[in-house]
């Protein structure tokens, strides 16, 4: 049962629960009319102190897909936070309101800490350099659909493996399917965090790291591309010098198996370039679109609506 629960980590959630919601997701892209008022009366809060469109649109679409309503901000600034609000006292408010909160904050924690006051379930959008479990549940939905299958395959995650919190989110959640490993791209600067790796090593599940995307290319399955996280780097000087490290464009492409499937959190800034938007392995435009979909599944389970 997801009614009433939080999504903070994806590990929050069983296998079975995941699949519950994907699952869900793929009844409401094959009727989506059916679904039009199920949230109808139901309040969902957008509590963004870190900025966003994408994300944030993206659960405002959702929730209004579903009849429901929302409120919000989308910028600390102009909410009570300004004022010295704490996190705690804003969603104790906040669960007079409304009956769901999706929170988005630039210190890692703070939506589990928000989630431990809250009175209505609290999902994490995004918390600092370290998770984004919905971002996660898109990709696994598109993972799903396009591939047939979220197991036995060989993912490549390329780019800002430091501080991109949507690829520690992804690679927990595909090291829980069987047979899948993963290869690391990333310059020496921006390798992945030695938590993620316990992780992987706990589990025993094969890694490579390096950082060559062409040499590592052909194999994959997945290509999992990220953006240089520019605002949590220390210096300008650093994030201009790594900001251009992988470049995907169609020259590396020929290197790919034809079955590939290249996906992307977006924003993309300039690591992959726009020829490839209309080669059929590009996928981040359907990824947006499964984005909102899941979105939609994960607010009505955790409503308890079916
Ligand atoms: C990602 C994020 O916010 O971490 N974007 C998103 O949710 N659409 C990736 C990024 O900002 O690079």
């Amino acid at each position: 049962m997801l009614k009433g629960r939080h999504l903070i980590d994806i590990m929050d959630f069983s296998t079975e629960e995941l699949d519950e919601i994907l699952g869900l997701a793929n009844e409401i892209i094959s009727d989506e009319e059916k679904f039009s008022q199920v949230c109808r009366g139901k309040l969902l809060a957008t509590l963004f102190y870190e900025p966003s469109t994408r994300t944030r649109l993206s659960f405002e679409s959702a929730m209004m897909r579903l009849g429901g309503k929302v409120i919000g901000f989308s910028d600390a600034g102009s909410s009570s936070v300004s004022k010295g609000e704490s996190i705690v006292d804003t969603i104790r408010v906040i669960s007079c309101y409304a009956d769901i909160a999706a929170m988005r904050h630039p210190k890692e924690g703070a939506p589990k800490i928000a989630s431990m006051y809250s009175s209505i379930p609290v999902i994490n959008a995004g918390d600092g350099g370290h998770q984004h479990p919905t971002q996660t549940l898109a990709d696994l939905l598109t993972i799903k659909s396009m591939k047939g299958t979220m197991s036995n395959l060989k993912i490549g995650c390329c780019g800002d493996l430091k501080f991109g919190r949507t690829v520690h989110s992804l690679i927990k959640a595909m090291s829980r399917y069987e047979n899948n490993n993963f290869t690391l791209i990333s310059p020496r600067e921006l390798k992945i965090p030695d938590y993620v790796k316990k992780e992987l090593d706990n589990k025993n599940i094969e890694y490579i790291e390096t950082s060559s995307l062409e040499a590592a290319i052909g194999s994959l399955d997945v290509l999992y591309m990220t953006r240089v996280q520019k605002e949590r780097f220390f210096n300008e000087e650093d994030y201009v010098r790594l900001r251009d490290s992988y470049i995907l464009d169609k020259e590396k492409m020929t290197g790919a198996k034809d079955n590939m499937i290249v996906l992307h959190p977006l924003p993309r800034v300039n690591e992959i370039s726009h020829e490839i938007d209309q080669d059929p392995r590009a996928c981040y435009f359907k990824q947006v679109k499964y984005g909102m979909y899941v979105r939609m599944a994960l607010i009505m389970e955790l409503l308890g609506i079916k």
